[in-house]
């Protein structure tokens, strides 16, 4: 039998390990990308061990916090263009895009291995490279040189037949995913699509369906690099870096489906999980919309904004509605302003704003209060706009369009009648305009040494885990419910973002907005356990949901279900994830209840640890479900101390280094 893409790419960079599905398997990285609010705890991690990044190409895009609103982000940004400058890194400046289409359209190579902090990561599958989002510390390790741990993910063929009808976007292909799929249904599994339905998507479009993969809880999404990829890579100037990378034609696949992209309509996410999907036609109310938010790294590209423009030409923004654009990347802004795109969208009304996520993470164009806002970003969780009582709804940027020129949900078939058809017509650049200057290229190796690194007042410490505790008593301080977000845990907003890299400041404003009074209770307990639902710590792959709680004395979590990402990143940091082996044990806890644990480093090993409720007398047992190297990073105290204790394994470091 033949291999998928997916296994193709892991086992040509495998180091050690097994290729059976759930088995932990060690890879070689070619790529890795941060951005400026996750990576400033990845870069401290990575000055730490004084030594350049081993891998080929790294990357630090300057991209969500573009606001400044105060001294905090500016430093972040002199941080990370210096220690990137001393380490060998890229860093695409400020105004230059979003990391995901930036790296794509730039940096992406099929068949190549790409490490990410952000959980979008996945984006670059658009062109036959495996792309994964994975923790800060991960990245750290990656960059230095050590093999990544990956758990073998079961591979899940999607066959797409058909083709988009005009006025449909790939949007709705990944929404009927979610519809099918759920947020859950994607654990463990890489979606990599083939068939006939595949060679009508362009690149943008797949980097859609590859991007929010992630709201499925997929460790990947992968596509075929054919003709579509040659062709776009080489409308960037990027022909000789193609290969054609397809599926062996007897590939074996884990599971399998099919999706008739003909028979998908306009769809809609409705609040407040991206898996709330029903079709447009459906809605029975028809609410005032007051904010519509087109773009984001999800539906930023050119071929979006074109076909919004269209729907838009000739119209005006409905009256009370304010509607906004994040173009992806400055190569796209350009050749919209080229081809007069732009004109028709400020025409319309539309507010161009700075080429960065800003709003798609609730850095600027908040929802008034109980407000109404339609998006094509790719999450609408609770509170992720920077609103607690928003309601976000999830569309394509055709749909966004049209109910930002009706004033309520519309499709664009509604606004343009048979005139959509022209939506059909629009095609991606047959040339981009290629103009790197706003990326750095890493120092000559010669040049580095005489780099000072800056590190204004914000810039604090890597906090740094201890061991776990032999006999753990410690009592609940949260008990959180289901699908608890790392927004909800982190808030995102321009605001909370530049505290991202002074964890001490930032700690404060733990569990923000879901209860207030958490940060003050944890500290004043000193140490604590957090209780969580169903599929604790989905979304973004903030490792700040795991460092602030450690910061606050949280020893470990105790959920459901916990999200794939959250995961690793409570193990990065020193946090003990555990499930409810009975799940009814959740409702016979309570916050504040005092839990003990004897002999706690003793069974972490064993996998199956029992916890005793004192306050209400009573024992529930735990499962650790952790892989052997896993359980290694748990019991060394955290990834830093793990990584070092490698690399003074390798000679890379000085066994005095581990004191550090
Ligand atoms: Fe940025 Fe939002 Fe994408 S924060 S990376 S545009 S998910």
């Amino acid at each position: 039998m033949g291999d998928s893409l997916t296994r193709k790419i892991i086992r040509s960079h495998m180091v050690a390990g097994s290729m059976q599905p759930g088995e932990d398997v060690f890879v070689k990285v070619d790529q890795t990308l941060t951005h400026d609010i996750n990576a400033v705890m990845t870069y401290l991690g990575f000055e730490q061990l004084g030594i350049p990044t081993q891998v080929k190409t790294s990357v630090s895009y300057l991209d969500h916090n573009l606001l400044y609103i105060d001294f905090k982000t500016p430093d972040d940004h002199n941080y990370l263009r210096t220690i990137a400058e001393k380490t060998g890194v890229y860093v695409s400046r400020p105004g230059n895009g979003i990391c995901h289409m930036v790296q794509t359209s730039r940096f992406a190579v099929p068949g190549e291995l790409l490490m990410g902090g952000d959980s979008h990561t996945p984006s670059g599958g658009a062109v036959g490279m495996l792309s994964i989002g994975v923790g800060g510390m991960d990245i750290t390790t990656a960059m230095a040189g050590v093999p990544m741990r990956l758990t073998m993910p079961k591979v899940v063929k999607v066959n797409l037949t058909g083709k988009l009808r005009a006025g449909v976007n790939a949007k709705e292909v990944v929404l009927e995913m979610l519809r099918r799929v759920t947020i859950k249904g994607g654990l463990g599994k890489v979606f990599e699509y083939v068939g006939e339905g595949v060679k009508t998507l362009s690149v943008p479009e797949r980097l859609t369906i590859a991007n929010m993969g992630a709201e499925m809880g997929a460790t990947s999404s992968i596509f075929p690099a054919d003709e579509v990829v040659k062709e776009f890579m080489e409308a960037q100037d990027r022909g000789d870096q193609y290969k054609a990378f397809l599926p062996d034609p007897d590939a074996e696949y884990d599971e399998e489906m099919t999706l008739d992209m003909s028979a998908l309509e306009p769809l809609i996410a409705l609040p407040h999980q991206p898996d709330n999907v029903v079709p447009m036609r459906t809605l029975k109310e028809h609410p005032v919309v007051e904010q519509v938010f087109m773009g984001s790294c999800t539906n930023g590209s050119y071929s979006d904004f074109a076909k919004a423009a269209l729907v838009m030409q000739g119209r005006h923004v409905s009256e009370n509605l304010q509607c906004t654009a994040g173009i992806a990347s400055k190569q796209i802004y350009k050749q919209l302003l080229k081809d007069g795109y732009l004109d028709m969208l400020i025409d319309a009304g539309v507010r161009i704003l700075e080429l960065s996520c800003g709003p798609c993470c609730a850095i600027g164009q908040v929802p008034p209060t109980n407000g109404i806002a339609v998006r094509t970003s790719n999450r609408n969780f609770r509170g992720r706009a920077g609103s607690p009582n928003a309601n976000v709804y999830l569309v394509s940027p055709e749909t966004a369009a049209a109910t930002a020129i009706k004033g309520t949900f519309a499709t664009a078939e509604e606004i343009m009648g048979e005139e959509v058809q022209r939506l059909a017509n629009i095609q991606e650049p047959v040339h981009y305009i290629v103009d790197d200057a706003m990326i750095i290229p890493p120092l000559p190796e010669e040049e580095r040494a005489k780099v000072k690194v800056l590190k204004g007042p914000n810039i604090a410490f890597l906090p740094v885990p201890e061991k776990p505790e032999k006999n753990l008593c410690a009592r609940i301080s949260l008990k959180a419910g289901d699908n608890i977000s790392t927004d909800d845990i982190t808030p995102a907003g321009a605001e909370f973002s530049s505290m991202r890299s002074n964890i001490p400041l930032m700690s404060k404003y733990c569990y923000h907005r879901y209860d207030p009074e958490f940060a003050g209770r944890a500290k004043e307990l000193k140490k604590s356990i957090i209780i969580g639902g169903e599929n604790y710590g989905q979304g973004s792959s903030r490792e700040h949901a795991a460092i602030n709680p450690m910061y606050l004395g949280v020893k470990a979590v105790i959920a459901k279900s916990i999200a794939r990402i959250h995961k690793g990143n409570l193990i990065n940091h020193g946090v003990v994830p555990m499930i409810f082996e009975d799940p009814a044990d959740y409702d016979r806890l309570d916050q504040m209840d005092e839990l003990e644990i004897d002999d706690f480093i003793g069974q972490i090993p064993t996998r199956e640890v029992l916890v005793r409720d004192v306050t209400r007398d009573f024992t529930f047992k735990c499962r650790l479900e952790l892989s052997d190297a896993q359980l290694a990073v748990v019991l060394a105290g955290g990834q830093l101390r793990y990584l070092k204790q490698q690399l003074v394994k390798m000679g890379v470091l000085k066994v005095e280094a581990l004191e550090q």
